[in-house]
């Protein structure tokens, strides 16, 4: 989250709604921007439309053991994502730990037995993933806590699935959860206003302006300071972290697959990194699509006039929302998601500004129709200057659209995090990645080719660094201006900002015990950590335990990661390391790591069982760790003689006990 304004906070929540006179504030959990760009969207719709007075507020900005005192005739709303296994986001894990604590402390110090929060009224809608085994445990929980400590729910708790569409479950949740607010409230429905689009922000075209306070895709306001002051870095001010090395993993006689291995160098920045730790990598937009985009918009010609953007929105406190001021190139490169397909919702008003009447249909018809939406903008990965392309066929620039709606609809630039590679035992000073480069034909307009944002940036970047011409997407990413903090000339190192996000997927901290890794594909990312540094600690004479990796791949010469890096390390590891493999597209019938598992079930038991081994499995979320949870329970009923549901909880025991651990991804 970039900040540009002041950052100390005043963390009490309810002086701020009394002095600035509001009624409803809108807390919310987010990581990756959703929640957030939700209670801006509900704060919005309930100021224009229902004339409530509201504030929309991050809770890691809030002293929420506060709560007990909120005024009766308010409403809070509750917008929390939950995150990896059941997890908070990063922001609201303060508030978790107040709220899920045995005795938790409100201000006034009533026990929870006396109801503590009698006084609140409360909305909760729950953002999270289905294919995740806790689906939304974080806002079913919190939902549950506040009705406990005695605050009453207004209308349903609103559930959305970012398996299926997070947006028509929420917007299929919310006009009666607007009924319900209204009745708690008192607001004659019927007054409702519809009226026409309000900006949210307003843009001013500076004429001139301190070049050394101009930002060139910096996320801090720290990054201007003149030399000299010791900085932090973390999720609101990433590292430009030189890159050291980078080579791709996949035979490169593969046309149509790539995989990236890069490394970055963190000394001197005051990172430290734990194996298995996640590493947040912040990425810039495809010159082509900023061209793209800036042209269709009608501002490619001054596209290096410098603006300021700040919020007028009555219910945010944040005045900036991304780091001002800087050029529509530099915004439009860096700190907006151009890339991301925009909601329905954003649709449906995007056509109010449009004077064609092919283009107005056309937007309209996305706007309305979901089926429309799914298969022609979210499933087809629509960019919002691809959309626009397509309602201008001459390429004519839109220019009726104003740009205050543009910049309010496209989501901020998120980072990506990836599981980090390499073992801190063994490079502390340098963090490896392992990106497998996403690009692909969607079902439903195969004519066209999407490239993941973030990976394709990394391919990009390894491209340039290796001198590599491609004729699939240009490598002009690396913009040269002055004090470019992406590209040192001098040196002719190229950065990348990021940041480190600890996780608690580790190896136990006792050597001796045994290990169990499942990490097909780029779930291996983690492991090659861990094998480093099992191998490591085995070479310094200690005792290790067995260490046990399960690889799956398509064909042995096509994308077996690592291969000859793993032989090695294996070799130290000597009798106590097995490295299992699976190659799926080597013989007519699939071959899979869970196959190979059960193949060497009764060892593998006696591994985790007798010997009180930990299990592993990094991947994808949705088929692979699925079925190796499933493998699990059977070979605790195969060779641990159980009956199903005592497999069942012999497996679900082991997870809370952390000896089976998952970093997973959908
Ligand atoms: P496939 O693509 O041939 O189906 C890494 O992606 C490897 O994981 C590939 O060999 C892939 O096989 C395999 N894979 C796909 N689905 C899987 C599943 N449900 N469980 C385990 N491995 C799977």
């Amino acid at each position: 989250k970039p900040i540009t304004g002041p950052p100390k906070k005043d963390k009490d929540f309810i002086k701020r709604m009394k002095e600035t006179d509001k009624n409803v504030i809108l807390f919310y959990g987010s990581q990756t921007g959703t929640a957030e760009d939700y209670a801006s969207r509900l704060a919005k719709e309930g100021q224009q439309k229902f004339g409530l007075k509201t504030m929309t507020v991050d809770v890691e900005d809030c002293n929420m053991a506060l709560l007990d005192k909120f005024p009766l005739d308010c409403v809070a709303f509750f917008l929390m994502a939950t995150y990896g296994e059941g997890e908070p986001t990063d922001d609201a894990v303060d508030f978790w730990e107040l709220i899920t604590s045995e005795s938790p402390e409100f201000s006034a110090g009533i026990p929870v037995e006396e109801k503590p929060l009698s006084s609140l009224r409360y909305v909760v809608f729950a953002l999270g993933n289905k294919t995740y085994e806790h689906f939304n445990a974080v806002g079913r929980m919190i939902d549950n806590k506040l009705t406990e400590f005695g605050a009453t729910r207004i209308g349903e708790r609103g559930e959305g699935d970012d398996d299926g569409s997070l947006e028509e479950d929420f917007l299929g949740w919310k006009d009666d959860m607007w009924k319900a607010v209204c009745d708690a409230m008192q607001v004659d429905q019927s007054e409702a206003k519809d009226g026409d689009h309000v900006a949210a922000y307003k843009i001013t075209e500076l004429e001139s302006c301190d070049s050394n306070k101009v930002f060139q895709g910096e996320y801090s306001g720290q990054a201007l300071m003149v030399n000299g002051t010791r900085q932090t870095y973390d999720a609101r001010n990433p590292y430009f972290s030189p890159i050291v090395a980078t080579h791709e993993l996949f035979n490169t006689n593969m046309t149509d697959r790539n995989c990236v291995h890069m490394e970055f160098d963190i000394s001197g920045s005051g990172l430290e990194y734990e194996t298995g730790d996640h590493v947040a990598v912040w990425p810039m937009n495809a010159e082509q699509d900023v061209e793209r985009l800036l042209k269709i918009l009608g501002i490619w010609e001054k596209r290096d006039t410098i603006v300021s953007v700040e919020s007028i929105d009555p219910s945010t406190t944040k005045k900036y929302t991304f780091p001002v001021p800087a050029t529509y190139a530099t915004i439009f490169r860096y700190y907006l998601d151009i890339h991301a397909p925009i909601s329905r919702q954003s649709i449906a008003t995007l056509a109010t500004f449009v004077s064609t009447e092919e283009g107005k249909a056309r937007l309209t018809n996305l706007g309305s129709d979901k089926v429309s939406y799914r298969i022609e903008v979210s499933d087809a990965h629509l960019s919002l200057g691809e959309l626009l392309e397509s309602i201008s066929p001459n390429g004519k620039p839109l220019d009726s659209i104003p740009l205050e709606f543009v910049v309010e609809i496209l989501p901020r630039v998120q980072p990506r995090y990836y599981s980090i590679s390499s073992s801190s035992k063994s490079t502390p000073k340098t963090i490896h990645v392992t990106a497998s480069i996403l690009s692909y034909n969607p079902k439903t307009t195969p004519q066209r080719k999407v490239y993941g944002l973030a990976t394709n940036y990394i391919l990009q970047v390894h491209r340039k660094l290796r001198n590599i011409q491609h004729p699939e997407i240009s490598p002009s990413y690396l913009y040269s201006g002055p004090r470019n903090k992406y590209y040192d000339e001098g040196t002719n190192l190229i950065k990348m900002p990021l940041h480190v996000r600890h996780t608690n997927f580790k190896l136990p901290k006792n050597s001796k015990l045994p290990v169990v890794m499942v990490g097909p594909g780029t779930g291996v990312a983690p492991f090659r950590g861990f094998v480093i540094e099992r191998a490591l600690v085995k070479a310094q004479g200690e005792e290790v335990g067995e260490t046990v990796l399960f690889f799956g791949c398509r064909k042995r010469d096509e994308d077996f990661l690592y291969q000859n890096e793993f032989t090695e390390l294996f070799a130290t590891l000597g009798e106590s390391g097995k490295l299992i493999t699976a190659f799926s597209r080597e013989q007519s019938q699939k071959v899979y790591v869970q196959h190979k598992f059960h193949e060497n079930g009764s060892h593998i038991w006696h591994l985790i069982h007798n010997l009180g081994g930990y299990f592993y499995v990094c991947g994808d979320a949705k088929n692979m760790a699925r079925d190796v949870n499933t493998a699990l329970g059977q070979l605790a009923q195969s060779c641990g003689g159980m009956d199903e549901t005592s497999a069942t909880n012999y497996v679900k025991d082991l997870r809370s006990k952390g000896r089976y651990q998952e970093d997973v991804w959908s």
